[in-house]
């Protein structure tokens, strides 16, 4: 297994057809455990608002949030490339405020590239960053931080005029100089084409198999958030339930005074 996942590593895997993994992480326990067993990008998601936050959605996440969950995870992480998101507001004012905000992201948290919303309205900003040296993972379909314009979490590029949009601001993030792209919410054989297309790697998620990688929400994929769940979403285990039991056997061994038992006990 390759010793450390670098931005140049992810490009070369799509071109040696090797299948990307990236897992979100917000913590140095869970990126300890998801780097050791070997996911490829460790994507410090703004979805922190919602399965860590409690938040409604991801407008509310600041740039000081992201950081501290991203020093976090950069100790926890010896293998995998750590990505941190832009957080609304943080990007999309200037080129100059992108460039200073990824800085700190880089510089504060120690992240080794950033992830932003947007295609054609983005690529100068992505090429600004990209120059002064800010490995920038591009973000289409599906965007999150743009709920209240979608009208709610909707698979975007359905019609001809959406397709259109999404083709559009696939191949602007790749002029832009991504070195990666995520492609959320849209019909599969539009990713499939798109993956086809570009020659950075794209990740998918609910985009169908054809991407050259997958990211899922890793609270939604170990059953930890479940106020919703997007169909798109498979639960590989049900921690919820396993948190619940072992929480319930503690409260019943305390209040039958079975615990702390002698062997947790000092003399
Ligand atoms: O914020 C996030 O976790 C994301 C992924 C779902 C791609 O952007």
């Amino acid at each position: 297994m390759i010793e450390k996942i670098t931005v140049p590593e992810i490009v070369k895997m799509k071109q040696r057809g090797e299948k990307i993994t990236c897992l979100t992480a917000y913590d140095y326990s869970f990126a300890r455990i998801l780097d050791e067993a070997g996911i490829d990008i460790l994507l410090v998601g703004d979805s922190l608002g919602c399965v860590v936050q409690g938040r409604e959605n991801t407008l509310p996440v600041t740039l000081d949030d992201m950081i501290y969950h991203t020093r976090a995870v950069v100790r926890g992480r010896k293998r995998a490339l750590v990505v941190a998101d832009m957080p609304f507001l943080s990007y999309q004012v200037s080129k100059e405020q992108a460039v200073q905000n990824a800085g700190r992201l880089l510089q504060e948290a120690r992240a080794e590239a950033v992830k932003l919303e947007g295609g054609v309205a983005m690529r100068d900003t992505i090429m600004k960053m990209t120059e002064v040296g800010i490995p920038v993972m591009g973000h289409v379909g599906l965007t999150p931080q743009s709920i209240h314009r979608f009208g709610g979490y909707k698979i975007q590029g359905k019609g001809k005029i959406q397709r259109e949009a999404v083709w559009r601001d696939a191949l602007a993030v790749e002029e832009g100089g991504s070195f990666a792209v995520v492609l959320e919410g849209m019909p599969k054989d539009l990713a499939a084409e798109i993956t086809g297309r570009l020659s950075i790697p794209t990740i998918g998620i609910g985009a169908g198999a054809q991407c050259d990688g997958q990211v899922l929400v890793i609270h939604d994929m170990l059953g930890l958030f479940q106020d919703f769940t997007p169909k798109f979403v498979k639960r590989y285990a049900d921690l919820k339930g396993v948190i619940t039991t072992a929480v319930k056997d503690f409260a019943r061994e305390v209040r039958e005074q079975k615990f702390p038992g002698e062997e947790h006990s000092f003399k």
